[in-house]
């Protein structure tokens, strides 16, 4: 059982958990995950660790209301707990000096990104960050990216708040502009990954996204996160979720990610009725 020690609303459906977890804060590090579960039936949901304090045994989770499972997890409020909450898992990414880092969230890519350029941030690093949603509304974290970042820009579909339209086009604006870069990295949905990997496969420099394939145990045992990168087959979830994205087969990553969506499709209007 984990508890939850706070729950605040970042956006509409989009909620942020503080838990009680302190074996999982004493080992977490940015680029980790956990995988909880609300109730027995409920599917196990993987989030990414978003924030830890080792001194308050807590970590910090994003949740989005997008199915039945993440619908009842969200139902959750403060004091409550989750069934079972395991973790940390995944390999975290390397964090040293590098230079300049431009920081690219797409939507709740934010929550995976903001630790990443946290302790970039932390390790020396200039961070520029560029984050994008649909609607100003809908944009989470803007004062803990604002916090962590050298430069900042927003993108939103509707214009609602900086630029209309998408991060990529940002991005490459700023590549254009900028000699400085020394590497990128873009967390959202599999499409705005592959967008940013094709602009900064122009200008020749390193890019780190965070795959989200369906997982089912988290340990390497299923295959259902199975992604291809460099050619090779790789699980998600003991070999990332970061992974050189000039090498990922994001063509193969979005036929597995959609392949369940009559399923999914039928499950929401189920916990719906
Ligand atoms: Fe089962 Fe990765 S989630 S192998």
């Amino acid at each position: 059982m984990a508890k939850i020690l706070d729950k605040r609303d970042l956006a509409p459906e989009i909620d942020l958990f503080t838990i009680d977890a302190p074996l999982v804060a004493q080992k977490a590090q940015p680029g980790h995950f956990v995988i909880v579960r609300a109730s027995e039936t409920g599917e196990r949901i993987p989030l990414t660790i978003v924030d830890y304090n080792r001194d308050e045994g807590t970590i910090d989770l994003v949740i989005q209301a997008v199915g039945c499972s993440t619908i009842e997890l969200c139902n959750l409020e403060q004091g409550d707990e989750f069934l079972d909450l395991l973790g940390p898992l995944g390999e975290p990414i390397e964090i040293k000096e590098i230079g300049t880092v431009v920081c690219v969230a797409g939507g709740l890519g934010v929550a995976p990104v903001y630790p990443k350029a946290k302790y970039l941030k932390e390790a020396g690093n200039k961070i520029i960050s560029i984050v994008g949603a649909q609607t100003e509304e809908m944009l989470i974290m803007k004062d803990e990216m604002e916090e962590v970042s050298d430069e900042i820009y927003f993108a939103t579909d509707d214009g609602t708040l900086g630029e209309k339209g998408f991060v990529t086009n940002i991005l490459d604006s700023l590549l254009d502009e900028r000699d400085e870069v020394d590497e990128v990295v873009a967390v959202g949905p599999a499409v705005m990954m592959k967008a940013a990997c094709e602009v900064t496969t122009e200008y020749d420099i390193d890019t780190i996204v965070s795959l989200n394939p369906i997982m089912i145990d988290g340990t390497g045992m299923c295959g259902g996160c199975r992604v291809t990168v460099d050619g090779e087959r790789l699980f998600a979830c003991v070999d990332g979720p970061a992974f050189d994205g000039h090498a990922v087969d994001f063509e193969e990553l979005m036929m597995r990610q959609s392949h369940y969506e009559d399923e999914e499709e039928e499950a929401e209007h189920k916990c719906n009725l």
